[in-house]
């Protein structure tokens, strides 16, 4: 490919999520070693939040939606397992479901480590057909808006068929007024986060596309190694209000009871960057 075709694909703004490509980035096995570093990294909120936060987090949500011993937990996108393992830790019977494999690998060997009985799951989570009931489900860090509206309404019957008929279900979504806070933008940049997207030396191109009529933004990577290689990432972030995200899981029939500024119970604003909520099935 010529460097102008390179170049012109990579600042092609496409259709709303015309492309799927999250299985690449959290199955590539280079990126997604550097992601679990990520993950695990206490200083870096970039894919899970930092120890204190998840510690609180767990805390808020075993209090808010009455997990005791014995009861049960489902993490959806559960990643390295650091919500999973708090979980186990209070008694609760946890099913982590993911699809990254190096994220699985790593949880399991944790959990056999430390003697927690956690039932990892590697698989696809929009795949997921067990008829098992949960008192709770969880999806954390956002990982909802990623997905398409046809992907979250499949998402959200799961979540429906998988509740127990008194069970919540807990999850953050980015809000409108974070989406209000991002500028579109265009960027190149050498070994862009410092060797993340590749073990060769490479040059990126970030392309951040708003769509103000659907509230959804978009980062497209495209990285282009010393090989030639030529790979694009698209990640895709819908926004929500409390209203949108209502009417949203009322289609699925689901209902918002409560929401909140994350999923460790810090009140909700106009300000807030994400939106976190506790729902139920509709009665
Ligand atoms: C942003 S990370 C958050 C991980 C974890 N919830 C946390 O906060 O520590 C998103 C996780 O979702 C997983 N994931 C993304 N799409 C998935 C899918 N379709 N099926 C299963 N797992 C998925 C990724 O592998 C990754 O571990």
């Amino acid at each position: 490919m010529s460097i102008y075709t390179t170049l012109k694909k990579a600042s092609t703004r496409p259709l709303p999520f015309e492309h799927y490509t999250a299985k690449d980035l959290w199955n590539d096995p280079h990126i997604s070693e550097q992601m679990l570093q990520y993950h695990l990294s206490p200083d870096l909120d970039l894919a899970s939040r930092n120890p204190e936060f998840i510690d609180r987090s767990v805390a808020w949500m075993a209090k808010r939606c009455g997990i005791t011993p014995g009861k049960t937990v489902a993490d959806f996108g559960c990643g390295p397992g650091l919500y999973a393992e708090r979980f186990a830790k209070l008694g609760v019977q946890v099913v982590g479901i993911d699809f990254s494999e190096s994220s699985i690998a790593y949880a399991r060997s944790e959990a056999a480590e430390k003697d927690l009985p956690i039932d990892y799951r590697c698989l696809n989570y929009l795949d997921y057909d067990s008829n098992e009931k949960f008192d709770l489900i969880t999806m954390i860090f956002c990982d909802f808006c990623v997905l398409s509206p046809v992907q979250r309404s499949r998402l959200l019957s799961i979540f429906h068929r998988c509740l127990k008929d008194d069970g919540l279900l807990v999850l953050d979504l980015f809000s409108q007024h974070g989406f209000e806070q991002q500028k579109e933008c265009s960027v190149y940049e050498r070994n862009q986060l410092n060797g993340f997207w590749a073990k060769e030396d490479y040059y990126c191109l970030q392309n951040t596309f708003k769509y103000e009529q659907e509230k959804l933004l978009l980062n497209k990577f495209t990285v282009i190694t010393e090989n030639d290689d030529v790979r694009e990432v698209y990640n895709w972030l819908q926004s929500f209000t409390p209203e949108t995200v209502r009417a949203e899981f009322a289609r699925s029939g689901l209902e918002v009871v409560d929401c909140y500024g994350n999923v460790a119970g810090d009140d909700y604003s106009q300000n807030s960057g994400e939106i976190a909520v506790v729902v139920r099935k509709k009665r």
